[in-house]
């Protein structure tokens, strides 16, 4: 029996096999999850379908999260099918290309500034507000978050900024639902070639750096963070709320590589 058999999760943020969330759902559907998905636009919607029947789910449902219509939408349909929510993954993120190409104080723009917050960072707490009715002690929400919240990486830029609301919002959250026992965390991943990376102008430095200077002396992979997920998102982890893990082979602690010999 894995660690998840029994639960149901909702998926958001599936756009390919790349995808960190496609990493989650292969790791809860090994862990006996039941599952559900969403995907941003028709585009993704037969991928997605795709994807689901792979793990054995036809819980598929369109979910722009600008739109909070979408977002009532999903809870109404789902709750068709299920009384109840056990995990939310917020696996999306979105800042304009051109937010990510060049000097922050000269690229940046405030209609930039407003989409990268509200996609990336406001959709979570409305993901929780849209599932309210449904979850219940022993839920738990995980998002995905970057060290772009805390340190600068260059043309990280405005998603730095709407990253590091995000991680506050994990802590508002957290305090916010803990006294009805839902806890909420984030898993700040090291970088992986997904679609939404490669709109970051110098993403293959970011991933060679972080090969170069981790202690694990390589990048991670989906399939780990998948792992991670499934950690956070169990009763393994009933005592863990407001924390960000770190997925990243220890990049974050590094101050200074060892030099090359
Ligand atoms: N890839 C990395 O290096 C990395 C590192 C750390 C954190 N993250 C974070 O992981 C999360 C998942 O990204 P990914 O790297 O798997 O890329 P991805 O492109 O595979 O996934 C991004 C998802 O966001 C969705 N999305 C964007 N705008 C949306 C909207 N308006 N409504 C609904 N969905 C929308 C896309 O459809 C897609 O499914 C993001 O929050 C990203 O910032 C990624």
């Amino acid at each position: 029996m894995g660690i998840l058999s029994g639960k149901k999760a909702l998926i958001v943020g599936v756009a390919s096999k790349h995808s960190i969330a496609y990493g989650i759902a292969e790791s809860f559907a090994r862990e006996g999850a039941e599952m559900a998905f969403t995907y941003q636009n028709e585009k993704l919607q037969s991928r997605v379908e795709k994807f689901a029947a792979q793990w054995g789910s036809e819980l598929t449902f369109p979910c722009d999260v600008a739109s909070d219509e979408q977002i009532d939408q999903v809870f109404e349909e789902l709750g068709k099918h299920w009384d109840n929510i056990d995990i939310i993954i917020h696996a999306v993120g979105y800042a304009p290309a051109h937010e990510l190409d060049g000097n922050y104080v000269d690229v940046t723009t405030r209609e930039g500034f407003r989409t990268a917050h509200d996609i990336s960072s406001y959709s979570f707490v409305a993901l929780a507000k849209g599932a309210r009715k449904m979850m219940h002690e022993g839920s738990s929400l995980l998002t995905l978050s970057y060290l772009g919240a805390e340190r600068v990486l260059q043309n990280y830029n405005v998603m730095g900024l709407a990253k590091a609301s995000l991680e506050a919002n994990v802590r508002y959250m957290a305090a916010s639902l803990g006294k009805e026992g839902i806890r909420v965390n984030g898993i700040s991943a090291g970088p992986i070639k997904t679609l939404a990376a490669s709109g970051i102008k110098s993403f293959r430095r970011m991933l060679s750096e972080n090969a170069r200077q981790a202690p694990l002396r390589r990048n991670v992979t989906t399939e780990e963070v998948g792992n991670a997920a499934a950690f956070l998102s169990s009763d393994m982890a009933s005592g863990i709320t407001g924390e960000i893990l770190y997925v990243d082979g220890g990049f974050n602690i590094t101050g200074m590589a060892e030099m090359e010999v």
